[in-house]
């Protein structure tokens, strides 16, 4: 495995971007006995983050831009109006982590903010997603002189493991998007405190998009719920069977399944599943293996679960984390929540 040598890197690093691709630390076959697993389980189920590949990143991009889909624009005018507020809760030289990066859009406030209260900032964004990472980096670099950027293209474990350690420097870990909801709610506080924090050092920060319970109207607007007449959002969910088709040798017929999607008030989540149209069969080249679909049966594709105020109180005291501040959007709909990491 490549050593990542990044020590004082923001004092010796010639170039303004670097690239570590970390993508089979797993070992190549991972995708394929991952689908294997979540397709022969009683209840189906394809892990969400094998939706994104450039396609799968390109599609989630057009769904920030519609004007339903609330959560990109919460956070957006929350990092809009408050990332010199959010900056200034940091120590002097902090390097910026992010998980799942994405477009980096929103990010690029707090950026701003970052180069405008620090100067030269190391930023180090980690995703999966590897040939819209690189093209998102590069633009970065050429939008911001001021940033030395680490690009990792790698599973959130794998990429914050090999970092840790690495960078001498104080740290604030982003995750936006409130990716922290497709993790069930009683394992998201073991995923922060077993996975995420081992990464940070006391004094370190974490700064946590958080999306909000509320009614099912607006989370049927923002999810495209009940789903059948979703084109974009279909396009996305089944970007994970065209995956399996072009990767694992599938042959998946995507036009045998349909999306459908509601919000569990109860459960505090949207549930997102793709529909088997009839009764068929699938086979996966890859795994040699027959996979039979009943009609109406369903493939959970993800859980985007939603907190109130005490969930997330619940969220930090159970993760070890210190709530230190928390900033909201006009409507209230959503919320960035600053936690610091105490000294054992
Ligand atoms: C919902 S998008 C959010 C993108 C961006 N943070 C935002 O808020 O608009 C999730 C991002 O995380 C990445 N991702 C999903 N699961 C991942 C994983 N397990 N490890 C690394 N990256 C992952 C995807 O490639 C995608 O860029």
């Amino acid at each position: 495995m490549p050593k990542i040598q990044i020590k004082d890197v923001s004092a010796h690093w010639g170039t303004p971007y670097r690239f570590i691709n970390l993508a089979d630390r797993n070992g190549p076959d991972m995708f394929a006995n991952d689908i294997g697993t979540g397709l022969a389980a009683t209840q189906k189920y394809i892990h969400h983050k094998y939706v994104y590949d450039a396609d799968g990143s390109d599609l989630f991009e057009q769904i920030t831009q519609d004007k339903n889909y609330y959560p990109a624009h919460a956070e957006t005018e929350i990092l809009t109006r408050f990332a010199p507020e959010i900056a200034a809760q940091l120590t002097d030289n902090t390097a910026l982590i992010e998980l799942g990066s994405g477009s980096a859009a929103k990010t690029r406030r707090l950026l701003e903010a970052l180069l405008q209260k620090q100067g030269s900032t190391l930023f180090c964004p980690i995703d999966i997603s590897g040939d819209f990472l690189q093209e998102n980096v590069k633009r970065l670099s050429v939008d911001y002189p001021g940033l030395h950027i680490l690009g990792i293209i790698a599973d959130y474990y794998t990429g914050l493991a090999a970092l840790t350690d690495e960078i001498l420097q104080p740290k604030l870990l982003l995750w936006l998007g409130s990716d922290i909801g497709h993790t069930d709610r009683d394992k998201a506080a073991g995923l922060l405190r077993e996975k995420m924090l081992p990464a940070l050092k006391p004094g370190d920060k974490l700064l946590l998009g958080i999306d909000l319970k509320k009614d099912a109207e607006t989370i049927h607007l923002a999810y495209g719920c009940p789903g059948d007449k979703e084109p974009l959002r279909y396009a996305f969910n089944c970007n994970a069977l065209r995956r399996i088709n072009r990767q694992l040798g599938g042959d998946f017929m995507p036009e045998n399944f349909q999306r459908y999607c509601f919000y569990n008030e109860n459960a505090g989540r949207v549930e997102i599943y793709l529909k088997s149209l009839c009764d068929q069969q699938v086979t996966i080249a890859a795994l040699s293996q027959t996979f039979s679909f009943r009609a109406s049966e369903l493939i959970r594709i993800h859980f985007a679960h939603k907190y109130d105020q005490n969930d997330i109180l619940q969220l930090g005291k159970a993760a070890g984390l210190k709530l230190e501040q928390q900033w909201f959007d006009s409507k209230g709909l959503y919320s960035l929540n600053l936690f610091a990491v105490a000294a054992d």
